[in-house]
């Protein structure tokens, strides 16, 4: 089976699995696990922010970052099929007491006319107000799109000029990167807190960062222990995003290359395929995915016409250029 169902289907390889046995561990809720405090270290450098917090998943980044940025009653403006509002099951609204509302781009894409129509002032106690803006970058439902240096930055600007935050959910941000050469403080610059995952295509089993003020971290960190997230020797697993940054960032190129040549074989336009996510629209997407599934390559519905394919640590070029011949042929 060729695994394109999603870049979290990866498994640690031998050399990241030597580098968790090895790994020097402390009880990290006692703030003791130095590979933890390291790796968090290394992450808040890479942004040039103060400091970060390791989470177990992306999920939870996602609901530290936000609720330090928006209190409750107040709301995130996002764009509609960001995975904060589509796929984290109501988190933001059922822990932290955050209402969202949402602007539409078939892309992802930060549009200012429409952010600006839906930005709420505090009008006092009658309206909800607008405490923060959140983006995706990559936009994993609009197929790995990046979204350009220049648009984040006037949101910045937009930001500013409202006094309201913005929260970049960066669980692909290593794919912007690669792909536009833009330099992780760059990214970090336009974002007061940040989420990024070491488990998509980064390939380790587990993890994600919050990142931030000092301030906004140690908060989250108490916040990671009440919601039963503090963690003991987990060190083992900061070893696998520490040998993950130092081995798999530059490699993202070869899963955007093997993106690009499964995009052609399904007719999808390439200019529509920035990073490692394929769409492509097919009138029985579920059909599609068990045909697909019977010729030996696995595939997501994302939608009822919408099959999606991502590529990863695990997809050889080999893998790639099979499941292009594999699927051309359905
Ligand atoms: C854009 C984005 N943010 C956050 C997450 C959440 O990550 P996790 O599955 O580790 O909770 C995902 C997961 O796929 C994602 O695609």
């Amino acid at each position: 089976m060729i695994d394109l169902r999603s870049d979290t289907v990866t498994r640690p390889t031998q050399a990241m699995r030597a580098a968790m046995a090895d790994a020097e561990v402390g009880d990290d809720v006692y703030g003791e696990d130095p590979t933890v405090r390291d790796l968090e270290g290394r992450v808040a450098g890479l942004f040039a922010h103060e400091a970060a917090l390791f989470t177990p998943t992306g999920s939870l980044a996602n609901v530290l970052a936000v609720r330090s940025v928006v209190g409750p009653g107040q709301e995130v403006l996002c764009e509609s099929a960001a995975h904060i509002a589509r796929a984290e099951l109501g988190a933001h609204g059922a822990i932290s007491g955050v209402t969202m509302r949402t602007w539409h781009h078939p892309r992802g894409q930060i549009d200012l006319a429409q952010i600006g129509t839906l930005f709420a002032p505090d009008l006092g106690p009658f309206f909800v107000p607008t405490a923060a803006i959140a983006v995706e970058n990559t936009h994993n439902f609009a197929g790995g799109a990046v979204l350009p240096l220049d648009d984040l930055r006037a949101l910045r600007g937009f930001a500013d000029e409202r006094e309201v935050a913005i929260h970049l959910d960066g669980a692909r941000i290593w794919n912007a990167h690669v792909a536009t050469g833009t330099p992780l403080a760059e990214y970090g610059a336009v974002a007061d807190v940040l989420a990024v995952c070491l488990s998509k295509g980064l390939g380790a089993p587990v993890g994600s960062l919050m990142v931030g003020t000092s301030e906004a971290i140690e908060e989250a960190r108490v916040w990671r222990k009440r919601l039963g997230a503090g963690m003991r020797q987990v060190g083992v697993l900061a070893a696998a995003g520490l040998y993950a940054l130092d081995h798999h960032i530059e490699r993202l190129a070869d899963d955007h290359a093997h993106a690009a040549l499964l995009a052609e074989s399904l007719g999808v336009d390439p200019a529509g395929v920035d990073t490692n996510i394929v769409v492509a629209e097919r009138s029985d997407a579920p059909a599609y995915v068990a045909r697909a599934r019977d010729a030996g390559v696995l595939v997501s519905a994302v939608g009822p016409t919408t099959v999606r394919l991502v590529t990863h640590l695990d997809v050889t070029r080999a893998d790639a250029e099979a499941a292009a011949r594999i699927l051309a042929g359905l």
